[in-house]
């Protein structure tokens, strides 16, 4: 279980998270959505001890979250990464495994079965030797969607994996969903898209710097709700996603 207390974040004294409390259990996927600038990325990096938090208490597991890293899987956001930097498909599925096995080592026989497991079954083996910055925003997802397998994690987190992806990936991309809750992985899935993604969510948190909502897709996607998280922005999303 994830347990978050009353977590606020700011950056240079303003306010970018506020009062955030939330609890997943094992086998669960939750959405954290909300506009662009709600503090979503803010939130799990804070939940990640990436960036500090001013107040409140993260727990994973009953112990701190700090001691079980190699526990979690981050793949951020797209926008976050840089892709100019100069390395192989495997080489970035290989980290998953070498953060586990200590960075001077080779990885053993294991590892590299369990790297080559993670490309294919995100269909991405035929890529290995590629680097990540030629490939397209759909394949690049998969690639960091395989270190996260690779890394045997029991908690996940994707930083608006859907953003500039093609249809085929998104298909792999829940498929694995599916797959890691059936193990009873604890999956956060972070989108400002209000899609058929939430549909698929076992709970949703609706964020824009506090919680405005949570609970069931039903509970939280109210008209209401989503015009104080989107303001005027609704109306645009609402057109955007009839017409997709
Ligand atoms: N490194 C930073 N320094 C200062 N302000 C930041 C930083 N990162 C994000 N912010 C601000 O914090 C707020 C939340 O940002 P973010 O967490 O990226 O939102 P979201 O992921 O929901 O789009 C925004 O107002 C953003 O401008
Ligand atoms: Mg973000």
């Amino acid at each position: 279980m994830l347990e978050v207390e009353h977590l606020d974040v700011d950056y240079r004294g303003v306010v970018a998270v506020e009062d955030v409390s939330f609890r997943i259990t094992p086998g669960q996927m939750i959405g954290i959505i909300g506009p662009n600038g709600a503090g979503k990325s803010t939130l799990v990096k804070a939940i990640l001890g990436l960036i500090p938090v001013a107040n409140g208490i993260i727990r994973f597991r009953n112990g701190l979250i700090k001691k079980q890293l190699n526990a979690i899987a981050y793949v951020p956001q797209r926008t976050q990464v840089d892709w100019d930097y100069p390395i192989t498909v495997l080489s970035v599925v290989m980290m998953a495994r070498t953060a586990r096995t200590g960075w001077f080592r080779q990885p053993n026989r294991k590892s590299k079965e369990i790297v080559k497991f993670a490309l294919e079954r995100v269909g991405m083996w035929e890529f290995r030797s590629r680097q990540i910055g030629e490939l397209s925003g759909g394949q690049q997802q998969r690639v960091f969607l395989a270190r996260a397998l690779a890394q045997q994690a029991d908690l996940f987190f994707f930083d608006e994996p859907f953003v500039g992806i093609d249809r085929t990936t998104e298909d792999i991309m829940f498929d694995v969903f599916h797959e890691l809750k059936r193990e009873g992985k604890i999956l956060i899935l972070i989108t400002h898209d209000l899609g058929e993604t939430l549909t698929k969510c076992d709970s949703l948190l609706l964020l824009n710097k506090h919680i405005i909502a949570d609970g069931s897709i039903k509970e939280v996607a109210t008209t209401e709700n989503l015009q104080r998280a989107y303001g005027n922005n609704l109306l645009f999303l609402n057109r955007e996603h009839k017409s997709a």
